[in-house]
């Protein structure tokens, strides 16, 4: 049994083999076909923050595939009220098939699979968000921006806050060989623990991983360009604090026109449009960024359906 907690315990085979089922359980949903890959399997899904993609994108995805979802709030379940997460675990995967969890920290999400007999998967943490990483990976496959066989030829640059999207973005990269580029105001770097194992992997992919403080410098004719809120769900106290150091990270015409071309903006949503990404940049890529959303329907599909096989 695997549980899907964060990409690290993911090799590059891995992640083209749930890659490739995406594809193929896409066509056929776009086709009208609806497979029962996962007839009668039962899906928990534990929220501890909000949500409305993971949300709607797990439960449609299971429906889809012949099961059922159940939407847990920890608002509405005993967790909520201090039962403890790993009796949680172990009550909750006696019944269903596959459990989802949104949490805070990553300790919460390991803690819950450790004592779950079925298989965990990340909805989100404060350290990273990989579900989504698959969604954008199947994305950047489909505009022409990713290759399998040639990774080296993709150049992505984070910019903005060195949250779970940037922290999972850098070990996506490390795992599959591109190049990202990491631009965070001073004091926002990603993750020391992430640094130091996505430069690891990056040894053994031949991925190159640049850090700075320079937007214009990592955004400098590449590819793909990510960005995410500068006020994760968690730190709204901080917002005002944040919103003065991240001046000059917000992704706007300027900055977007040193980037390739034909360079494409991804963002994970929600987008705080005047923050962190101009209206006109966003809306000259709504058709990147809401197939992206799309594309967690996708990409998790194939995630469930690779969990069971
Ligand atoms: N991108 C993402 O995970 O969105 P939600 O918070 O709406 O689930
Ligand atoms: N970094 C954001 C991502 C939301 C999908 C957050 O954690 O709130």
């Amino acid at each position: 049994m695997r549980h899907f907690l964060w990409l690290v315990d993911f090799s590059k085979d891995e992640i083209k083999d749930i890659i490739d089922l995406a594809i193929k359980i896409k066509k056929e949903t776009k086709a009208g076909i609806f497979k029962p890959y996962l007839k009668h399997n039962q899906l928990a899904m534990i929220f501890e923050k909000s949500s409305t993609r993971t949300r709607v994108s797990f439960e449609v995805g299971i429906n889809q595939l012949g099961g059922n979802g159940l939407f847990l709030s920890s608002r509405d379940i005993q967790l909520g009220r201090g039962e403890p997460i790993k009796d949680t675990a172990r009550v909750i995967s006696r019944m269903v098939d596959l459990i989802m969890i949104r949490t805070f920290g990553q300790d919460r999400l390991e803690e819950f699979a450790k004592y779950s007999k079925v298989p965990v998967i990340n909805g989100l943490t404060d350290l990273c968000h990989p579900v989504q990483l698959l969604a954008d990976l199947l994305t950047m496959i489909e505009f022409k921006k990713f290759d399998f066989k040639n990774p080296k030829n993709t150049k992505v640059a984070y910019i903005g806050d060195g949250n779970n999207m940037a922290n999972s973005w850098v070990i996506m990269a490390a795992k599959l060989g591109f190049e990202i580029r990491v631009a965070t105001p001073k004091g926002y770097e990603i993750d020391e623990k992430i640094k130091e194992i996505a430069l690891n992997e990056a040894k053994k992919s031949g991925a190159k991983i640049i850090f700075t403080n320079e937007p214009k410098t990592a955004i400098k004719d590449v590819d793909v360009v990510v960005t995410d809120t500068w006020v994760s769900m968690g730190q709204e106290e901080e917002k005002e604090k944040r919103l003065k150091d991240f001046k000059g990270y917000q992704i706007n015409k300027e900055l977007m026109s040193l980037a390739k071309k034909d360079a494409i903006l991804m963002h994970c949503l929600p987008a705080y449009r005047g923050y962190e990404v101009s209206e006109d940049v966003f809306e000259e890529y709504e058709d990147v960024i809401f197939t992206e959303a799309e594309n967690r329907l996708h990409a998790q599909k194939g995630l469930m359906v690779w969990l069971k096989k």
